[in-house]
């Protein structure tokens, strides 16, 4: 009895301790945050248990948490909200009520999720996309694509390029009422990425006859071949999503070896021929001094991991290695980063790198941003840091699309 108690006590203190992450005192509703952060590692706790017995795997129970938020496609007076597909890419359309003059602009926006979870259908996408409808009279796609593990990389980017050569055609923008010299790609977290990288790609596309007006990434990932960047470091435990999560979502994008994220884990995951390509993320040049503080940088370490998967060094996965002459192209790129994120350099480097080529860019920094808020600016949490991110990013847009 004594022995169970004492063993009962034990799991209690260690799992606390797992799951307990202090918040930066500069966060606001401290503890919406730290319930938040306490539920997350709850169920990735509970998910990894599941999938080291056998029962399920760490994806699918996650996965059907996130479900239970998605809502319907809803009209009211301002909007009218149907979800169809284009090709077979299933879709959210927000379609403006009111008659209008001249053609609208239009956003297609890409969801976030680590490349394994969500959809449009979640209620903080679906009111982040309603609101930019209504606010901006513009036409919103949201746009679901293809998740990892079932479909690995580059599937996401093949959904994102089909999705984009239907839209961008005449007769659909036509159709749709859409202007097509006022259109652009908006996405979050890794849906930041995919907007990166479709980006790139639809600007030198010859096929795609009409070009993006801008883009904006909000706290986008943007590169995978250094693990070990100061922001991974300050935020290995971060809330939500930890430097373990992070590289577990990371690799099931790529590929089922589990080799992948030991080696990530340990930032050896790279072939010596993708030396070359750490000048684009060499964050002891990209990094203002801000960021950069005492961290000490030191050269990759190639070559120690037995295999080699070319997907890692693609820039359709990774937009932050593209060359300068591709790079070259973009057009007006709004980043925004978070403080407190584990991405926050990848952001910080992008823009960087587009401000030193001359590409407009308009970079802005939250202090007391955390990865993820828009997510959880709706109910139950009502995150005000979520609410405030979302009014930064609609003014923006507002007034550059
Ligand atoms: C990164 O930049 C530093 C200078 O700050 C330089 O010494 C180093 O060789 C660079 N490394 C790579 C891989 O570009």
């Amino acid at each position: 009895m004594g022995f169970k108690t004492l063993c009962l006590g034990l799991f209690c203190i260690s799992f606390l301790s797992y799951i307990y992450t202090p918040v930066p005192d500069n966060i606001e509703e401290t503890w919406k945050v730290m319930a938040l952060d306490a539920v997350a590692k709850t169920c990735t706790f509970m998910a990894l248990c599941l999938e080291n017995i056998g029962i399920m795997r760490y994806e699918d129970f996650i996965s059907m948490i996130i479900r239970l938020d998605y809502i319907q496609p809803l009209s009211d007076e301002y909007v009218t909200v149907i979800d169809t597909a284009f090709v077979d890419i299933p879709v959210r359309l927000y379609l403006p009520k009111r008659k209008s003059e001249i053609p609208r602009r239009a956003v297609i926006y890409i969801h976030g999720g680590g490349f394994c979870f969500g959809s449009f259908k979640q209620r903080a996408f679906d009111f982040l996309n309603r609101w930019t409808a209504e606010r901006l009279d513009a036409v919103v796609v949201g746009m679901d694509y293809r998740l990892a593990p079932e479909h690995h990389f580059p599937a996401q980017f093949e959904d994102g390029i089909t999705l984009l050569k239907f839209f961008l055609q005449d007769e659909i923008l036509a159709k749709y009422g859409v202007d097509p010299t006022r259109i652009a790609i908006s996405g979050d977290s890794s849906g930041g990425t995919l907007a990166a990288a479709l980006t790139q790609q639809v600007q030198i596309d010859p096929e795609v006859r009409h070009k993006i007006k801008l883009q904006a990434l909000l706290y986008p990932g943007l590169q995978v071949i250094d693990s070990y960047v100061p922001s991974h470091r300050e935020n290995e435990h971060g809330v939500v999503l930890t430097r373990d999560i992070a590289i577990k979502l990371v690799s099931l994008f790529f590929t089922k070896d589990e080799a992948l994220p030991r080696a990530m884990r340990r930032n050896q995951h790279m072939p010596l021929e993708s030396r070359p390509l750490f000048k684009f993320v060499n964050w002891s040049t990209l990094l203002p001094d801000k960021y950069r503080k005492n961290h000490v940088y030191s050269e990759p370490m190639l070559g120690r991991s037995a295999y080699s998967l070319p997907a890692l060094m693609d820039s359709r996965a990774s937009p932050l290695l593209a060359s300068d002459a591709q790079l070259q192209n973009l057009p007006l790129t709004y980043v925004l980063t978070c403080q407190y994120d584990l991405l926050r350099d990848d952001g910080l480097m992008y823009a960087s790198r587009l401000q030193n080529l001359g590409v407009q860019v308009a970079h802005e920094h939250v202090e007391d941003g955390i990865h993820g808020a828009l997510s959880y600016m709706t109910s139950p949490l009502n995150l005000r840091i979520g609410l405030r991110i979302k009014d930064m990013y609609i003014t923006w847009l507002d007034k550059n699309l």
